[in-house]
């Protein structure tokens, strides 16, 4: 693999421990994918951040970089395990917090902004279309890729680290025009919308298995129900881009875009998503939406939702700082939160310990947030729209 002399200096120690051990990861993994050669990125962003991930054994990692490391490129931080400001209200475990907080503290040291967040192209770190990055995080890589033509492969916490602190990353995979072509087209025989297209990303993600799909049939999708797709697909298969017919960048760049596999997705098996997300006779004990963090958007829509009608359940909304900073200024927050909707901030209901809060159940509108639920944090799970939502927790 061809280095450039700085390259070499990295890897030789010239630039210290941090950087060497970057050099170390990234020459390592270049070599396992046939890189030719390193390429500069333009941003990163790092998963691995809550202490329920990490142990002790992630946290000396990290600390042990931010003794002589910095990074080199605008990085933002994934959600960690506790809201920094409610975490006692909420009742968070005292000495998880405490480690938690060393975790936010090295990273802080690295020089990385501590934006919390799965949805960094909301809060300020929002690359450009064909700008090379480095990004963990599977909703964010798909988000990315697809919707801002972006391009990063899927990274790991430590690989995307790595990245920017040496500010480069191995030039393979998605970072080359060949790679980015569909693989399988997928029809869609009605239009969808809100959570169904969570459910149908689910589908495809387990039909194509990490093949790009291209979906044809698909005339408006919104943000949001771009965002809940792209989870879903990533979630269930390993899927980190995918195009859409006249919509998505590379898509409408390329009007010939086709793939020789084809498929046609019919309602019916999208619905049996439905059946398969949701658990028999459970009441939830929290009902959320924001896997990934919501948008300001997404937090009018809950408010309208509700229509002046208090919640009678545990409901929460995640999101980001940024987009509760905005909807405080809104006045949106102060009126969810007098209708006793909590809007937590910096973590996401699978890396918190949820369980450690007394919660058994969920209810969501994220396939994502439903499987994961069930599958890592051992809950029982309800999939449903975001009206279902708010009508569950108001009655
Ligand atoms: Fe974000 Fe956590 Fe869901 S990181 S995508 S809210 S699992």
């Amino acid at each position: 693999m061809y280095l450039t002399k700085e390259e070499e200096e990295m890897l030789k120690g010239e630039y210290g421990y941090a950087a060497q051990k970057s050099m170390e990861i990234l020459v390592a993994l270049g070599k396992i994918y046939d890189a030719e050669k390193m390429i500069e990125i333009r941003s990163a962003q790092i998963s691995g951040v809550s202490y329920k991930s990490l142990g002790d054994e992630g946290l000396e990692f990290i600390e042990k970089l931010a003794e002589d490391g910095k990074v080199r490129v605008p990085t933002t931080l994934n959600p960690c395990g506790i809201d920094l400001e409610r975490w006692r209200e909420l009742g968070f475990p005292e000495d998880f917090a405490e480690k938690q907080l060393k975790v936010i503290k090295a990273y802080l040291k690295l020089g990385i902004r501590q934006t919390l967040t799965c949805t960094p192209y909301l809060s300020g770190n929002r690359p450009r279309f064909g700008d090379h990055i480095a990004w963990s995080e599977s909703s964010a890589i798909i988000y990315a890729n697809s919707v801002l033509g972006a391009r990063t492969n899927r990274e790991g916490g430590p690989s995307a680290l790595a990245a920017a602190i040496a500010g480069r990353t191995p030039l393979y995979g998605l970072h080359l025009d060949e790679n980015r072509r569909p693989e399988i087209e997928v029809k869609i025989p009605k239009p969808l919308s809100g959570y169904e297209y969570a459910a149908l990303g689910f589908l495809v993600g387990r039909l194509a298995g990490d093949k790009i799909p291209l979906f044809k049939g698909i005339k408006l999708i919104s943000d949001e129900e771009l965002k809940l797709l792209g989870a879903a697909l990533a979630c269930s298969g390993g899927i980190p881009l995918f195009h859409i017919e006249g919509i998505t960048p590379e898509a409408k760049l390329n009007p010939k875009m086709s793939a020789s596999e084809k498929y046609e997705v019919g309602l019916d098996e999208v619905r049996e998503v439905y059946d398969e997300l949701n658990d028999d006779d459970v009441e939830p004990d929290l009902i959320f939406i924001g896997c990934p963090h919501s948008s300001i958007r997404e937090l009018i829509i809950f408010l309208e939702l509700l229509n002046g009608r208090a919640v009678k359940k545990k409901t929460w909304i995640f999101t980001s700082r940024a987009a509760k900073n905005l909807g405080e200024k809104l006045g949106i927050i102060e009126k969810l939160e007098r209708l006793g909707v909590k809007v937590i901030c910096d973590t996401c209901p699978i890396v918190a310990p949820i369980k450690d809060l007394g919660i058994r159940s969920i209810a969501t509108n994220s396939a994502k947030g439903a499987w994961f639920s069930r599958n890592l944090n051992g809950l029982k799970v309800r999939f449903m729209s975001i009206e279902g939502l708010v009508e569950l927790a108001v009655k």
